[in-house]
């Protein structure tokens, strides 16, 4: 079954008193708005959320979405994968495309509400709780470890995790909806960041972000705006480090990447943009090397020679990534989706990257839990 993206709409990604029904809705009405469609035009409702039930004991999420359309009684229903919420929810509206022509899929966060130890502990909640978050092993030291394993075997170093900063939060101050599109971030800025796991430190560090992405995919292409889902693959992995042969590597997204490159028939070599989830900044040199845009080792190299900037050879996280563009857990997947879909469009303003063809959207849960590889084509 053939799928296409025929509208995307977001928020800004960032703190705000905003509801989750309020973010969910402006998303809404701004993917709505981009298809030129009405809420008649849709036949199911799909929620990526991550902690509605420990930051807002609201579940039930998907009656609350679907409550923003009185009268319709469409069919809804809520995806929980951790951080890779929004992609699981994209994957399951192209699974959904047998039986429904044009599914609504809205990821939506509130994160801000809850502050310090609540914060850690409900986040936590997406890591392994008994060998892991019991034991202090959250979720920056769990990346501080897949760090130093990483920095250890190909001498990887702390200076590519702040040229991966930096760029990111380049990239962001061009992006009006990035959490921080108006603050500029300097070395002195990165080098005056407080360690928060050791050795990363603020800027290695994604933000706490409330936000909601919405896309609206179809069987049925709309225009020539209208991007068509080359592949959808979701894989999982053991969720706790300590059961893993690796530190270095994401077996999901290795396997995620394996299949979503055979279902579309192309490789590494055409892509021409990704989005990558880099809730760390080493997340994005894994990232780049479990999606073989890299071999393992050498994505620092292509980092270094700023192959991974807006006007590199191949450009890596243009939005700002989870780093700059912020973090809203179950909203980051679509918004990933959000950002390829205006590029494949030649819609990204002054963060267009030129030629734009191919884009990859890829979206981790956990510590490499869960991921899904999003690839998709425009008509350009
Ligand atoms: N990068 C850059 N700046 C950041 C930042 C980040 N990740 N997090 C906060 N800041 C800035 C704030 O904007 C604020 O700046 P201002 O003083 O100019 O307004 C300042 O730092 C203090 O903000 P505050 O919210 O008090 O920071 P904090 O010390 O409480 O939190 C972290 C910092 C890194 C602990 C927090 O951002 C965090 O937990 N991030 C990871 C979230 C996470 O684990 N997500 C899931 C990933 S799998």
């Amino acid at each position: 079954m053939p799928a296409f993206v025929i509208g995307v709409g977001k928020t800004r990604f960032g703190p705000t008193s905003k509801t989750i029904p309020q973010l969910a809705q402006e998303a809404i009405v701004d993917a709505l708005r981009d298809a030129e469609i009405a809420p008649e035009d849709l036949d199911a409702i799909i929620v990526g959320n991550f902690l509605g039930g420990p930051n807002e004991q609201q579940l039930h999420l998907n009656s609350v979405v679907a409550g923003l359309f009185p009268g319709l009684n469409l069919p809804s229903w809520r995806t929980e994968a951790a951080c890779a919420s929004g992609g699981v929810a994209i994957h399951q509206a192209v699974l959904s495309l047998s039986r429904y022509e044009t599914v609504l899929v809205v990821g939506v966060e509130r994160m801000s509400n809850v502050v310090g130890m609540e914060l850690t502990r409900n986040i936590g909640m997406a890591g392994d709780v008994v060998l892991d978050q019991l034991e202090g092993l959250n979720f920056p030291a769990s990346y501080a470890l897949v760090a130093r394993s990483h920095m250890a075997e190909y001498g990887t170093t702390t200076r590519d995790f702040e040229l991966v900063s930096l760029k990111n939060h380049e990239n962001a101050n061009k992006n009006p909806k990035a959490h921080f599109y108006l603050k500029r971030v300097t070395q002195s800025d990165i080098d005056a960041g407080a360690t928060v796991a050791a050795p990363l430190r603020l800027f290695d560090c994604c933000p706490v972000s409330d936000g909601a992405a919405a896309a609206i995919v179809s069987s049925k292409p709309l225009d020539a705006r209208s991007v068509r889902i080359l592949a959808s693959a979701v894989s999982s992995d053991v969720i706790s480090l300590d059961q893993r042969s690796t530190c270095t590597s994401f077996a999901a997204a290795r396997d995620a990447a394996r299949r979503a490159y055979a279902e579309a028939g192309i490789g590494p070599s055409d892509v021409s943009l990704a989005e990558v989830h880099d809730c760390f900044t080493i997340a994005e040199i894994i990232a780049m090397e479990d999606l073989g845009l890299a071999a393992p080792g050498e994505a620092t190299a292509l980092i270094r020679a700023g192959e991974t900037r807006i006007d590199g050879r191949i450009p890596v996280n243009a939005s700002g990534g989870l780093k700059a563009g912020g973090h809203a857990i179950g909203a980051t997947g679509v918004g990933q989706v959000y950002e390829i879909v205006n590029q494949l469009r030649g819609e990204a303003g002054t963060r267009q990257i030129a030629d734009a063809r191919v884009g990859l959207a890829h979206n981790v849960g956990g510590v490499g839990g869960t991921c899904s590889v999003h690839l998709l084509r425009g008509a350009r």
